[in-house]
């Protein structure tokens, strides 16, 4: 059984324990790091046992989770140090509810093994995407020193050149952008994830340059697990060193503010792999992964 861990004392305690086991801790460390600084999504964290826990759940609360169809809202966050230990707590449908359309989402490929035992005992399908994983290298200087031996950064940070200051006005999204950038999210394109991208502009910071219109160009959104995501730039403004301009200025920004920096790229974006390259974005060896459960 899993129980829901109550009060700032312990979700403090479970950030710092969740610190010591990065970066395969990091999509769990990410979530609870902003559920400790005012928790915009009412997210809840559940633990096998406390404080020596082996398994965390970071879920939204069950009356949030209305729509048996909307995988982004019923979405899960999974760390966990015993997989035999992670499968036994998984099976209990107040732990995940997989009558429900979901995601689950961890920097532990090793996942993949339990989540596709459940597929067979409990009847749904699956779709795992693995993605690379980058963390700022400040973020990794701060969290994980020892990921930075061996890297080169570059001489200066990674700042990349002024671009026009007439043409292109920094700025924030506001939540009539929705639209726009669901229209270019890989995984967006429809009413959901539009809902779900209202809710994250609306909750956390995000950075965009509007252009001669004074209409947002290129823009970057951050996530209910501090992970930076949804970047875009319209087709017409592409290749001017824009969305390198919008990463470097939000990532900064984040920085300064505390939060830990990462995100991640599809294996096959060489464009952007390029950015977070030249931005001294480094890549993490567990990797991004997301499990689209779908019940049969
Ligand atoms: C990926 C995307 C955000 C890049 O935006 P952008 O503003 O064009 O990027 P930049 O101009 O900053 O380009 C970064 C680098 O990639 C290069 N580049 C940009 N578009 C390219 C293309 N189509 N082919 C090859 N190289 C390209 C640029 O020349 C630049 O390299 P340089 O610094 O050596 O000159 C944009 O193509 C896009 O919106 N794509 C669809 C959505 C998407 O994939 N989002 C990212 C999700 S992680």
């Amino acid at each position: 059984m899993m129980f829901p861990l109550q009060g700032a004392q312990m979700l403090q305690s479970l950030e710092r324990s969740l610190r010591k086991s990065l970066p395969e801790s990091l999509k769990v460390y990410g979530t609870v790091f902003h559920m400790n600084q005012g928790n915009p999504f009412k997210l809840k964290a559940l633990v096998d046992k406390w404080p020596d826990f082996n398994t965390v759940v970071i879920r939204p609360q069950e009356q949030e989770m209305t729509d048996d169809l909307d995988h982004y809202t019923n979405t899960y966050q999974i760390y966990s140090k015993d997989l035999k230990n992670c499968q036994k707590c998984l099976v209990s449908p107040e732990v995940i509810n997989w009558k429900q359309h979901l995601q689950i989402q961890s920097s532990q490929p090793s996942l993949n093994e339990v989540i596709q035992n459940l597929a067979a005992t409990k009847s749904f399908q699956v779709k795992q995407t693995h993605c690379i994983l980058y963390m700022m290298a400040e973020t990794i200087k701060k969290l994980v020193p020892s990921l930075l031996e061996g890297k080169n950064l570059s001489p200066n940070s990674g700042k990349p050149e002024a671009i026009c200051q007439e043409m292109f006005k920094p700025s924030s999204l506001d939540v009539t952008h929705a639209a726009l950038v669901n229209k270019f999210w890989h995984f967006g394109g429809n009413e959901r994830s539009q809902r779900f991208i209202e809710r994250c502009i609306q909750n956390f910071p995000t950075f965009c340059l509007l252009g001669p219109e004074r209409t947002p160009v290129s823009w970057n959104l951050m996530d209910q697990t501090g992970e930076l995501r949804m970047a875009g730039t319209l087709p017409e403004y592409r290749a001017h060193g824009l969305i390198t301009q919008v990463i470097y200025s939000h990532s900064h920004y984040l920085n300064k503010l505390g939060f830990p920096i990462y995100s991640h790229v599809d294996k096959s974006n060489t464009t952007m792999q390029k950015v977070c390259k030249k931005l001294d974005h480094i890549t993490i060896p567990c990797g991004w992964n997301q499990w689209h459960c779908v019940p049969l």
